[in-house]
């Protein structure tokens, strides 16, 4: 993942760089740094950890740098060698004069590096990159001109990479170029940029040329060339980011996490209006581009996603399945690609992506794509990579999400399944109209009754305080809500680290309920409907071996509090709906374990945003 930002121009260098990279923070935040060119020397700054260290350092050193004109910065996700100071980007040439940002992965860096140690090179990282610096170091040796040393360089290299790269030799320039990893150039007046998303740049610029792969940028303040591959000069085509500069603010609540849970209401008003006013209208979903008769014969779904996406589309799958009667399958995108999968031109086959840049599900989108399939996007970036590769895309305009994880994006993204089911439901004609209201109806009534459980975090908090010790969870549920004990489990592990486990209440008795003793939560997702009954048994068989019980129930039954040690009360909802409802307090609950657990909730260890590599 890792974030990158390139500045040319006559700002304060150090200062352009490190708020970029702030709002990059999401792509990862291990170790982060930055080369500048001052008097005409490529000086590099580095600091292990959280961005701040490097903000610290570059103001003890403001003298030494306030003259650069020219820069590029890095936020690092560690793949290849430990996150320390040394394996910090940027990497340098031998002679010091290059330097080198990248997100992404050199597949054959090993061979590469193999090759250049032969020829004398000395590296001092374990990374990847660093391969880079040195190879185009080599070819400008030979051609005295970067964007072609560049160009010589990254025809050698395989796998991913967004690069910007400097040199003293060559003034206040930044080369940009990318394959396969998220680059995008901000137009500005007397100064231009380079990032890997619009955060880092929106402040300064609503102007962008997306770069295709392959593509080369030369930067300087006052000029932009783009290249083909094969060195053919291309007209760069500039778009207008549909962004308002933001002001990242946690809006008074002490995380970004707990403000974009609280957001949730409004991100469901939001994906609602001009798509259904009314229960008794039919829903408007014209981003679906496929034609009625396709859509009425549509026999097969397929869904490929990740980590919180890929809960999503298990809701989706149980929606889809009741009202269009479609078999949907659903897979991690990093399973579909390596194996022999079946689509064709007529499977639907829809990608979910909170970041539309998730490496393994763009190259499952790809391959799907290449046999001919319909390619459905549901993404809260429709200027991403996988936007771009759909026939048919449903942005779910959550607004940016800030904490690593997911929470208002989810919603949005069981919003945008909501949709396409009852749009393929209304054209199919494959499910009662009066269900379908009463459906449309509960959608319509969501936002208030989760303002209403909103107001009533406190036994929420009081809940997550009691067992924040225990050192594992279990989650259960059944039908339509397995997808949420997985979500809940993946949430609290992902902030707290505890160790959390989502199964089907059924499959408890086949293993799991060995584990179960006096010391182990059990948490049982009881929403009303056709198998309430079936999890208070399976919670039954929990109590008997003494375990901890907790309740999420809508239930107002008074005998839960007898079975179980806490009950979590939310509004009643259709089951049908439930899923969205029943997440809200599991969102909730991994907040305060975390938060009570003095955790680093917004940016939790090890992980990141968007993840562009496989
Ligand atoms: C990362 C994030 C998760 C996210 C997953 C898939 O692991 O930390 O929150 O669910 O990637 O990302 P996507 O952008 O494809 O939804």
């Amino acid at each position: 993942m890792c974030g990158i930002v390139g500045y040319v121009g006559e700002k304060y260098v150090p200062e352009v760089l490190t708020s970029g990279l702030s709002s990059l923070e999401y792509r990862g935040y291990d170790s982060s740094g930055v080369a500048v060119i001052t008097n005409g020397i490529t000086k590099v700054y580095k600091a292990e950890g959280k961005l701040q260290n490097l903000k610290d350092l570059l103001a003890e050193k403001q003298d030494e740098i306030k003259d650069a004109k020219v820069g590029i910065g890095h936020i690092r996700w560690a793949t290849h060698g430990v996150p320390n100071e040394i394996n910090a980007h940027p990497h340098t040439s031998n002679s010091g004069k290059l330097a080198v940002v990248h997100n992404g992965i050199i597949e054959n860096y090993k061979e590469l590096r193999a090759e250049l140690e032969k020829q004398g090179v000395v590296f001092k990282s374990e990374t990847d990159t660093e391969t880079v610096a040195h190879l185009v170091a080599k070819k400008y040796e030979k051609t005295n001109d970067l964007k072609e040393a560049v160009r010589l360089a990254t025809k050698e290299l395989e796998g991913a990479y967004a690069l910007c790269i400097i040199h003293q030799d060559v003034k206040d320039t930044i080369i940009a170029t990318r394959r396969n990893a998220p680059l995008l150039i901000g137009v500005g007046e007397g100064e231009n940029f380079a990032a890997s998303d619009v955060p880092a740049i929106i402040e300064h610029t609503k102007r962008a040329i997306y770069l295709d792969d392959n593509q080369i940028a030369v930067l300087k303040a006052d000029s932009i060339e783009l290249f083909d591959a094969e060195n053919n000069k291309i007209q760069p085509k500039i778009e207008l980011l549909p962004w308002e500069p933001i002001a990242l603010s946690k809006m008074g609540y002490k995380h970004f996490m707990l403000k974009e849970i609280h957001e949730q209401p409004d991100v469901i008003r939001n994906f609602l209006s001009g798509k259904l006013h009314t229960a008794d209208a039919k829903i408007v979903l014209d981003e679906v581009k496929l034609d009625k008769e396709s859509l009425k014969n549509l026999n097969r779904i397929q869904v490929v996603a990740c980590g919180t996406s890929l809960h999503a589309a298990l809701v989706g799958k149980y929606i889809i399945e009741e009202l269009c009667h479609i078999p949907v399958d659903v897979e991690a995108s990093s399973e579909y690609i390596y194996r022999t999968t079946v689509t064709d031109e007529h499977t639907l086959v829809i990608g979910v992506s909170q970041s539309g840049e998730t490496a393994d599900t763009l190259t499952a989108v790809k391959q799907s794509k290449a046999r001919g399939s319909h390619i459905l996007i549901i993404t809260n970036r429709p200027d991403s990579a996988m936007a771009r590769e759909a026939d048919s895309l449903i942005p779910v305009n959550a607004g940016i999400e800030v904490s690593v994880a997911a929470t208002k994006s989810y919603v949005a993204q069981l919003m945008a399944f909501y949709a396409l089911a009852i749009h393929l439901a209304e054209i199919k004609g494959s499910i009662e109209e009066n269900y379908l209201k009463e459906i449309k109806n509960e959608l319509l009534l969501l936002p208030q009754k989760i303002e209403l459980l909103l107001t009533k975090k406190e036994k929420i908090q009081k809940c997550s305080r009691m067992y924040s010790s225990s050192k594992n969870f279990i989650f259960i549920a059944r039908g339509i809500n397995y997808a949420t004990a997985l979500e809940g489990a993946l949430k609290l592990k992902e902030i707290s680290y505890i160790n959390a486990t989502g199964y089907p209440a059924g499959e408890l008795k086949h293993g799991p309920i060995a584990m179960l003793d006096e010391t182990l939560p059990v948490l049982s997702i009881l929403m009303s409907g056709k198998v309430y009954e079936k999890i208070l048994s399976n919670a039954q068989e929990s109590k008997a071996r003494n375990a901890r019980m907790i309740a999420l129930t809508d239930s107002t039954d008074e005998k839960l509090e007898d079975l179980f040690d806490y009950v979590l009360n939310v509004p009643h909802v259709h089951e049908l709906i439930s899923p969205i409802m029943a997440i809200i307090p599991l969102q909730l609950l991994a907040y305060y374990i975390a938060e009570f657990l003095g955790k680093d909730v917004d940016q939790p260890r090890n992980l990141a945003k968007s993840v562009t590599v496989e």
